[in-house]
């Protein structure tokens, strides 16, 4: 299969680059050349979707498929003008960030109500404003590929080369062991998806032209078998406390991401919905998740060779430690 990767040189769009190689494809990645490096055996198209004829180096080209993860409107807009006539299965990596209501459990791709769309070429690159850019993306696509799109509303993607430190948190604090401080309550759920298994699934939607709108991660689980199936995939037997999202919000933890954070905690029940999405049609269409223990066990394999978190300059960040033994204390002090 010719495959034409638009990105291809970080995370998912790299890893869908790297497995296509490994199962024998002919791949063409195309970026700008600033986020990282192209991967071996690929040929790389060195171009910037911000201008409108920027892919006009590929004008003409056929491709059997072609997997985009742009967050414009007006990047897809270009690609699909210059490219849609002569390629076939397109891949379309949106976010499950294009749902609207982030408080209602349990939603699906039918029930699910997106956010209103941007302009066609936009190329506004506000955050505020990136569910509802996937959204135009996502009818962009839909539109000039009929029959053809594969639309991946991917949820929280994780594993080796995760720019974020959203999951990765968890399986470095785990492996240390001790008490850990577990957020919110052992009920709650959450969902992810490793990288690679996106990866994979998205390959096999192209290679049998599988079509339609999934939401590509996991079914939900409860926080309690993610933190334990993480600790039974690192061989650690660590004692978890539960505090309670009021407490941790009083004592300055934030939600999610960021410094004094902790990922896959969200406060509820303003965001109920968003850890907790039935995935189940895109589990039938193919997506297989591996074990949490294996995801967790090869993420702190590369501990020595990723940024050290909440080091000054660090990108990743995260609750640390002195902050959890601080709030630990103070809980089990409290009256
Ligand atoms: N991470 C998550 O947890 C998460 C959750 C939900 C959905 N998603 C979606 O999943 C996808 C992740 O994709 P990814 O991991 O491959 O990361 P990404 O950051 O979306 O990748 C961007 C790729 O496009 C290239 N690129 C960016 N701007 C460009 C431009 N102007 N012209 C040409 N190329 C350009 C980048 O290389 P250069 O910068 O060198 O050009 C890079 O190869 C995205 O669609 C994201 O919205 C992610």
């Amino acid at each position: 299969m010719r495959l034409l990767v638009l990105g291809g040189t970080v995370f998912l769009s790299k890893a869908v680059a790297v497995t296509a190689l490994a199962r024998g494809h002919d791949v063409t990645v195309v970026a700008r050349g600033e986020s990282g490096e192209p991967p071996e055996g690929a040929r790389f198209v060195k171009a910037d979707r911000d201008s409108p004829d920027g892919l006009s180096a590929l004008a003409g080209e056929h491709f059997d498929a072609v997997v985009d993860v742009a967050r414009l409107p007006g990047q897809v807009k270009s690609a699909l003008d210059t490219l849609a006539a002569t390629t076939g299965h397109w891949t379309f990596v949106s976010s499950c960030s294009a749902y609207a209501d982030e408080a209602t459990p349990g939603q699906t791709v039918e029930t699910g109500v997106l956010r209103d769309p941007v302009p066609d070429d936009s190329l506004d690159p506000d955050i505020e404003k990136y569910g509802a850019s996937k959204v135009t993306c996502e009818n962009l696509v839909l539109a000039a590929k009929p029959g053809r799109a594969f639309v991946v509303r991917a949820g929280l993607i994780v594993g080796n080369g995760d720019p974020s430190y959203r999951f990765g948190h968890w399986p470095d604090r785990i492996a240390e062991g001790g008490e850990v401080l577990a957020p919110g309550a052992p009920d709650e759920l959450v969902q992810y998806v490793d990288v690679r298994d996106l990866a994979e699934w998205i390959l096999d939607a192209a290679e049998s032209d599988t079509t339609g709108v999934y939401d590509g991660i996991s079914l939900p689980m409860t926080r309690a078998d993610f933190l334990t199936q993480i600790a039974e995939g690192l061989d650690v037997s660590p004692r978890f406390t539960w505090v309670d999202q009021e407490f941790l919000q009083e004592h300055g933890v934030k939600p999610w991401s960021g410094e004094q954070s902790l990922g896959l905690w969200l406060p509820l029940p303003e965001y109920a919905g968003f850890l907790s999405r039935d995935t189940s049609t895109a589990i039938a269409a193919g997506l297989r998740i591996r074990p949490l223990a294996e995801t967790a066990r090869d993420w702190y394999a590369t501990l020595d060779e990723r940024p050290v978190p909440n080091a000054e300059g660090s990108r990743y960040k995260a609750l640390t430690r002195e902050k959890e033994a601080e709030i630990l204390a103070a809980w089990h002090a409290r009256d």
